[in-house]
């Protein structure tokens, strides 16, 4: 008996002891956060290109300085912060205080180390609370609760038709093992695959994150939505003319049906403008496999300048 115990105490747990827990139910995405060496030229990018709007510029000899920006009714979209421009963090409200303590309990049941956010912390991301933990590849989450709306109307430095921050790449060191994840511990559910790389939805817009194969971990695009086929035809002669690279479209995805254009940003990320993207309402809708082709990203013909999406 007493050595059945001793046994029983050393053994390892099996990987999921607290298999019955419910997934981790991601409500919506929510911010970015991504340090930069020149905060300046990121925020001169962000609002003169891109098309957001300031909400706050915040800073403490402690921390440096960070710059919030909006995109839609919500507090802020996207952070740039003084740091390191590998340093990226994708933050995903959930429900609840109740919701995010049972998310923490998945967490510890996975085995995946994770911190609560400190009061600063919180205050800092404009939410009630958070945890922050890593996907396997290594990519900084953070799950939040109440996080800020604002009061004001979003109003844009300049008129790029931006109607929300919607969706990212995020980079995999193998889309299997993360698909998975995302899938099975977080609430995520596969619309369609290309190659290897699955696009994922958490609610009916047809995906929120799209893993792409890469060595490294980091967030690879950043999509705004914008209202119709006019902004993205507006901004494609725009951004010629104030010579940012354009590094895909103007084009059409046949996975979601979006009509998008992705062009270069500070630090080497791509923003992407899209809009027309398919609603997946039946929730037994299967995913699609489309072969990993030039034609699987663009209907239109356009062929990608981005590394992850080259085949
Ligand atoms: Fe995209």
């Amino acid at each position: 008996m007493v050595a059945d115990a001793i046994v029983a105490l050393i053994a390892p747990r099996p990987k999921r002891l607290l298999a019955r827990l419910p997934m981790i139910n991601l409500h919506d995405i929510r911010y970015i956060r991504l340090g930069s060496r020149d905060i300046e030229g990121a925020t001169r990018y962000a609002t003169s290109i891109l098309g957001l709007q300031v909400a706050q510029q915040a800073g403490n000899p402690k921390h440096g300085k960070s710059v919030y920006f909006r995109s839609d009714a919500r507090d802020h979209t996207l952070v740039y912060f003084d740091g390191d421009p590998r340093d990226h963090t994708v933050g995903f409200s959930v429900d609840s205080v109740a919701e995010l303590d049972s998310a923490a309990a998945n967490l510890d049941a996975e085995r995946i180390p994770f911190t609560r956010g400190t009061q600063e912390q919180c205050e800092a991301r404009r939410v009630e609370a958070f945890i922050n933990f890593r996907d396997p590849t290594g990519n900084a989450i953070d799950l939040c609760v109440w996080p800020h709306h604002s009061g004001t109307r979003y109003f844009p430095t300049r008129d790029a038709g931006i109607t929300g921050f919607s969706h990212i790449g995020l980079r995999t060191t193998d889309a299997k093992r993360d698909e998975r994840f995302w899938t099975t511990v977080l609430s995520a559910k596969v619309s369609d695959r290309i190659g290897p790389a699955p696009l994922l939805r958490i609610d009916e817009v047809h995906h929120k994150i799209a893993l792409f194969p890469s060595t490294f971990a980091g967030v690879q695009h950043i999509n705004h939505q914008v209202a119709e086929v006019d902004d993205i035809m507006r901004s494609w002669y725009f951004l010629k003319e104030k010579g940012i690279r354009i590094v895909f479209g103007p084009g059409r995805h046949p996975t979601s049906g979006a009509r998008f254009l992705y062009f270069e940003g500070p630090d080497g990320m791509v923003y992407e403008y899209s809009c027309g993207v398919r609603m997946v309402t039946d929730p037994e809708e299967m995913p699609r496999q489309f072969p990993f082709t030039a034609e699987s990203f663009c209907m239109w013909g356009a062929k990608p300048d981005i590394p992850e999406f080259k085949t």
